[in-house]
């Protein structure tokens, strides 16, 4: 059964819903994929809007959105929360949930109930998480119960303690001997999609020749089947931290300081709000208004006395 194409609001244009197979097609042509993260609705609807192939609510959320220092404490509640209201803006894309920290790292059966959330209860289609050979068989059981997982191996950020902080990984060669094998046996367990995160572009370009799964990059260079970035980094939006491969397309964190410093300066100088923003009562009323306060008002204290 193939998926109605829907017309886009604006546009009135008619684009397909995007789902692991169109991914699959798109890497087979040798069409580049994009992938970017939302948080929240409008977001989510200006990414499905500029044509963005998968959002991915990434567990990133409590770095640029929540103000953490690493991704570890967001939990499945926060990350619900917000793939709630990505799902209500995106119409296109396919829609990613994040699995968070400690969502699916102690036990295959609890990993699975926590995926089936994200698409139960939050609108989501598949899943993502970090790890390799250690994580496959986790994989797998959220597979075989229907939902597609999504692989993340390289600088995996939960794992940020034990790799000793923000690292390009895959640098020695048994390092990327190792990372090879984490992507085979990810592909071995179902995963319809690689991420690869901070890794030599020869390395990434080795795997995604060695995988029938089409790899996204994020630090990765340019020989990946897909590109993801983290929206609020895309946009600079998030200043804390820019990591070498993090390209700003827009300044929207300076603009945005721009109106706010605009508006607080036309509100003290009593230039906000204008008589174009302000609501009027007709001059009948206002006389009728003014007729009626003449009269004393009933006093609500006393009245409740009596
Ligand atoms: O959480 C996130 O934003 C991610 C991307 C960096 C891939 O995992």
């Amino acid at each position: 059964m193939s998926v109605k194409p829907e017309a886009h609001e604006k546009t009135g244009e008619f684009r397909h819903k995007t789902t692991v197979l169109t991914l699959a097609e798109k890497r087979q042509r040798g069409e580049p994929i994009t992938m970017l993260t939302a948080y929240d609705y409008p977001t989510a609807k200006l990414v499905d809007e500029a044509g963005i192939d998968a959002i991915l609510v990434g567990d990133s959320l409590a770095m640029v959105v929540l103000g953490q220092t690493n991704t570890l404490s967001v939990t499945m509640e926060e990350m619900l929360h917000h793939a709630r209201a990505v799902s209500r803006g995106a119409k296109r894309a396919l829609l990613i949930g994040d699995m968070p920290f400690m969502s699916y790292q102690s036990d295959p059966a609890w990993a699975v109930r926590n995926a089936g959330r994200f698409l139960q209860e939050a609108g989501m289609e598949a899943v993502k998480l970090e790890g390799g050979r250690a994580f496959a068989e986790t994989a797998r059981a959220i597979v075989r119960a229907g939902i597609p997982v999504q692989g993340h191996i390289g600088l995996t950020p939960q794992s940020v303690n034990a790799l000793g902080g923000w690292r390009v990984q895959g640098r020695s060669a048994p390092a990327a001997k190792a990372l090879v094998e984490d992507a085979l046996a990810l592909e071995d367990a179902g995963c319809f999609s690689l991420v690869l995160e901070s890794i030599p572009e020869g390395l990434a370009a080795h795997i995604t020749e060695r995988i029938a799964i089409p790899t996204i990059g994020i630090g990765a260079g340019a020989r990946t089947n897909g590109q993801v970035l983290v929206i609020h980094d895309l946009l600079g939006l998030f200043d804390r931290f820019t990591p070498k491969f993090a390209k700003r397309y827009g300044e929207l964190g300076q603009a945005m300081t721009a109106a706010v410093r605009a508006y607080r300066e036309e509100v003290e100088a009593r230039a906000f709000p204008a008589r174009e923003h302000t609501y009027a009562m007709s001059d009948v009323e206002w006389r009728e208004f003014l007729t009626l306060m003449a009269d004393p008002l009933p006093n609500p204290v006393k009245e409740s006395r009596r």
